[in-house]
Parts: C-alpha cells; structure tokens; sequence
C-alpha cells in the first residue's frame, strides 16, 4: 500500500434496504464517529480507507465487498442473489 492509506484497496457496500448507514470512525489515538452516510435501497458507496478514516461500522441490511471476500450485513444471512 505505501507509505498512503488512499492507496489502499477500495470496497463497496451495498444497501439492500433504505437508511444503510456507513460510518466512519478516526484513526488514531481516539477511536470517534465522525461521518455517517445514509444509503437508500439499491444505493452503492465506492470508498477506501484514508488518513482520517481506519475503520467502519455498517448498519442496516448490507453487502460488503472486499478484497477478503463478499460479506452480508444485517440480522439475517439471506441469499445475495435476490
Ligand atoms: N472524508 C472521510 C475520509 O477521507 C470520508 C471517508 C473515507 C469515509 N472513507 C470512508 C467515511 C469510509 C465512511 C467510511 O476519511
């Protein structure tokens, strides 16, 4: 990846409900929310991990893809095809 964290693998995620929320928490010392994305019902966000930003919590009916693999997110685990 180098010495830049936005030279590092993007992800998508998915919203397969209305009011997906991604966010963002800080990297460094202090772990804080600071951005929080709504995504409706068949919305995708493209992003990537930056200098601000070192991980993510999603909430609501989701998929995520990564590098690792494709990964549901919500209380049930249904199939991603439909
Ligand atoms: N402005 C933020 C940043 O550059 C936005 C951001 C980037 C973000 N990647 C994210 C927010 C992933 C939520 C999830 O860090």
């Amino acid at each position: 990846m180098g010495d830049s964290p936005v030279l590092g693998d993007y992800f998508v995620i998915k919203a397969l409900e209305h009011g997906v929320q991604v966010i963002g928490l800080t990297r460094g010392t202090e772990t804080k929310f600071h951005h929080a994305e709504k995504l409706d019902k068949g919305e995708a966000m493209v992003a990537q991990f930056t200098e601000h930003t070192s991980a993510m919590k999603i909430r609501g009916h989701a998929i995520l893809y990564t590098k690792f693999g494709t990964i549901p997110v919500g209380d049930e685990i249904r199939d991603l095809t439909k």
